[in-house]
């Protein structure tokens, strides 16, 4: 009887292995970010670029700053009183935090899905409309819903009840709606933090087949802690992990190694990025 070999993470980030850096438009260029929370600095030294119709992943141990770091893309810290963000984050060759960008125009270009779905509490139809009823986009709005819900692979299953309440909807079709429901304000950029930590393996098989549909016309930056996740569905991969000072007291996430994902995990050029993607991590 022949067994069947687990692929190895390195065999699962090759077969997708598309990204050609050199030639990849650069949509966000990050320079010598740091985030800090009052005193507590949780990232610093970031800087890295993101390409366009590439996923690219964030990984590494609790803690490190992916969350924080992701948020820098859209502004999100800015909703964080104690937060402070220094450095540069360029958006197509424009500083994002620049006096005179609007952050709420900022989070239309650059979408958010989260770890836990989260609809509004009204029908499907009205969770799609939203965004576009708040923009004034209201010509041929069921087109616009339907063309959404059609982009996150969720229109068949739903289009028969759209007056009917998301919150009846599963866990995996909840965030597909979520993801929808970015799309129909016309993003640039997804970014989403754990979009299927929260979801069976089912669903969450759905979300990767729709994150490699999507970057065909999107860009998309993920947050993960399953790196056969990463593997699968990332172009490119940044580990971060924590710093922690000579004294043991101050922690602060940074960015050990930022390359192709194959590159990442087949033959890493870091040892503690080697340790982490071989599982020897402590
Ligand atoms: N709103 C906040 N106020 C104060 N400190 C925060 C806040 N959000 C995050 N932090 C701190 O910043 C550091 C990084 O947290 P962050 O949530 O970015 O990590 P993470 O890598 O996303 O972790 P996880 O994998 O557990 O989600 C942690 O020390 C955390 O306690
Ligand atoms: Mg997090």
């Amino acid at each position: 009887m022949s067994s069947i070999e687990p692929m190895t993470l390195g065999q699962i980030a090759q077969e997708h292995d598309e990204v050609e850096t050199p030639k990849r438009e650069v949509v966000f260029a990050v320079e010598d970010l740091a985030v800090a929370y009052a005193s507590n600095v949780a990232i610093r030294e970031v800087s890295l670029e993101v390409y366009k119709n590439a996923v690219t992943a964030f990984i590494g141990p609790s803690g490190c700053g992916k969350s924080t770091f992701i948020r820098c893309f859209n502004r999100m810290n800015d909703l964080v009183p104690s937060a402070k963000v220094t450095g540069n984050v360029l958006y197509h060759g424009k500083d994002l935090y620049a006096d005179e960008v609007d952050p709420v125009e900022v989070r239309r270009r650059i979408g958010m899905v989260f770890q836990k779905p989260n609809p509004f509490p009204k029908s499907i139809y009205d969770n799609i409309a939203f965004g576009p009823r708040v923009l004034g986009l209201k010509d041929n709005l069921s087109d616009r819903v339907e063309s959404a819900l059609q982009r996150a692979a969720l229109w068949d299953e739903v289009k028969d009840r759209l007056k009917e309440s998301a919150l009846g909807l599963s866990g995996g079709q909840q965030q597909r709606l979520c993801i929808a429901r970015c799309l129909a304000v016309e993003p640039d950029v997804i970014l989403m933090d754990e979009p299927a930590s929260a979801l069976d393996p089912i669903s969450t098989t759905r979300i990767e087949d729709l994150m490699h549909e999507l970057k065909r016309e999107y860009t998309i930056v993920i947050v993960t802690h399953n790196m056969q996740q990463a593997a699968r569905v990332a172009d490119m991969t940044a580990f971060f992990s924590v710093d922690v000072a000579p004294d043991g007291g101050k922690r602060t996430g940074i960015l050990v190694e930022y390359d192709r994902t194959s590159k990442i995990f087949t033959t890493p050029a870091d040892k503690r990025t080697e340790d982490y993607v071989t599982g020897r991590f402590g």
